[in-house]
């Protein structure tokens, strides 16, 4: 698979090594050319991937890695969003777009500003919010898995196909995909993100915080 990635930080490198380690093309992008092109080639070295062959990472603009990505993933800090989606064009339309972003803080989330349905207007992408519960350091393992028990990745987007394609590259890292419902859930895990954000910076174990599916009461299905 092709994966355009807007953004060459932390959660670019993380995923896009994870990715490239896996077999799929990486482009990731950001606002300095030499800085995201010295990223790319640190990620493919450390995802074992020949320079300039399938597999490996390259670098290029905004509107070069939503042009490259058969699915399209955006890794930017929230300021940056509206600026570099305008600047990356209209190429992600009806495509799979990944969206990994967090407000930029605990005490920052807004409910009336759902940063899945703004990337959604914004690209006419199929939205899918994935990974944005878990610290990059997370996305680095391989795989994460806690006390035996992969990690549980859970997915918010209308399209079943979009879901679909994230789910097999949250596959690629050794987790597990969950369906967590429509785009409308979206904010729900943005504000779940807050939630234990804030708990994990006030030294709280939020894991701790929900029992087992056994002891989560009788539930009928939908
Ligand atoms: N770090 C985590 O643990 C984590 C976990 C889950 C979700 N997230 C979310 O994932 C997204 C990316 O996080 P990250 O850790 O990869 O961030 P990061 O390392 O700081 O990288 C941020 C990326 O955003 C780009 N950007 C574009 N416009 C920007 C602006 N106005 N201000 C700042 N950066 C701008 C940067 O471009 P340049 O490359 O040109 O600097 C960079 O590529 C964020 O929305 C964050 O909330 C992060």
């Amino acid at each position: 698979m092709r994966i355009g990635i807007l953004g060459a930080g932390g959660m670019a490198d993380a995923l896009g090594t994870q990715w490239a380690r896996a077999g799929h093309e990486v482009m990731i992008s950001g606002r300095d050319a030499d800085r995201a092109a010295a990223r790319a080639a640190a990620m493919t070295a450390e995802a074992g991937a020949p320079a300039g062959a399938a597999g490996g990472v390259r670098a290029g603009s905004w509107t070069d890695a939503a042009a490259f990505g058969d699915v399209v993933m955006v890794a930017v800090r929230a300021a940056g969003i509206v600026a570099v989606l305008e600047e990356a064009g209209t190429a992600m339309r009806g495509k799979p777009v990944i969206d990994v972003t967090n407000a930029p803080g605990p005490d920052k989330y807004d409910p009336a500003r759902p940063l899945a349905n703004l990337i959604s207007d914004l690209t006419g992408g199929h939205v899918v919010k994935a990974f944005n519960l878990c610290n990059v350091d997370v996305w680095r393992m391989t795989p994460p898995v806690f006390d035996g028990r992969p990690l549980a990745v859970p997915l918010c987007g209308d399209d079943s196909a979009a879901k679909e394609s994230v789910g097999r590259l949250v596959a690629d890292l050794g987790c597990t995909p969950v369906n967590g419902g429509g785009l409308d859930r979206a904010t729900l895990l943005e504000a779940t993100a807050a939630f234990v954000i804030g708990l994990w910076f006030g030294g709280a174990d939020a894991q701790a915080i929900l029992p087992p599916l056994a002891s989560s009461g009788s539930h009928q299905p939908a």
